[in-house]
């Protein structure tokens, strides 16, 4: 079982949008997944509402019970667990990047927000739990300069930069409008290729062993 958890001090990075497409795209393939949603304000799970297909299996739960609630999962089967976190919980930020083999940061791609998430690489830092931490560029500008802008702020932090991103797109929202993700609800979108893309690279960087992306960076 492997556990992606999305985390972001910083309110509205899209931590929740990244979080249920992440795990409606990992459902069609074909892995039983379950979102644990550690946010008070449980949008993930009050979500779950609007759904009619039973998975991907979304809960809530406290910070606390994290551990128990993952070795619920493990006994029930689950492939992948993706955690959403609340925004401006430094407790909750380091139980949810603990225990995960991913830790993604989401980003808008303005200055501000990539300002912003220094609070949370450097809760991560001090923590030593950044190794484990990549940036998920989100709700990105389409030009080519200001993506390379975007980048080049983001690099700043020393941290990987997931080698995919997600555009500006109100089908993002419009779809979990309907209880769906925009995998189902438009599969041959742009919006949908940007999710498949992110949850390809984020395979790939789950099956990497993090000794070997340490040396890819030394490297580089
Ligand atoms: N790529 C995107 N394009 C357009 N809108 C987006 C995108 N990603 C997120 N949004 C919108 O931004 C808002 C915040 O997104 P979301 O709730 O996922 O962020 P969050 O990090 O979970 O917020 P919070 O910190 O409050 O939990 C929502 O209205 C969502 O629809
Ligand atoms: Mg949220």
């Amino acid at each position: 079982m492997r556990v992606w958890s999305i985390v972001s001090q910083k309110g509205g990075s899209g931590k929740t949008t990244l979080a249920l497409h992440l795990a409606i795209a990992a459902t069609s393939k074909g892995r039983k997944t379950l979102v644990i949603d550690l946010d008070p304000q449980v949008s993930a799970e009050r979500w779950s509402e609007l759904r009619d297909e039973a998975e991907p299996a979304i809960v809530a739960g406290e910070p606390e019970r994290l551990g128990d609630m993952l070795r619920v999962a493990a006994e029930n089967g689950a492939d992948l667990v993706i955690i959403d976190t609340p925004p401006k919980s430094d407790r909750t930020t380091l139980i949810a990047a603990k225990a995960a083999d991913l830790v993604l940061i989401p980003s808008r791609g303005t200055i501000l927000d990539l300002q912003a998430i220094g609070d949370t690489v450097n809760l991560l830092k001090l923590a030593s739990l950044d190794g484990r931490a990549a940036i998920v560029l989100n709700a990105m500008p389409t030009t080519a300069a200001q993506v390379k802008e975007v980048k080049e702020a983001a690099a700043e932090y020393g941290l990987d930069i997931i080698p995919a991103r997600l555009a500006e797109r109100v089908s993002f929202s419009r779809s979990l409008m309907e209880g769906q993700g925009v995998t189902e609800t438009e599969p041959k979108s742009r919006a949908a290729g940007e999710i498949w893309d992110v949850y390809k690279r984020l395979c790939e960087r789950d099956a990497t062993p993090s000794r070997a992306r340490m040396s890819e960076r030394v490297g580089r």
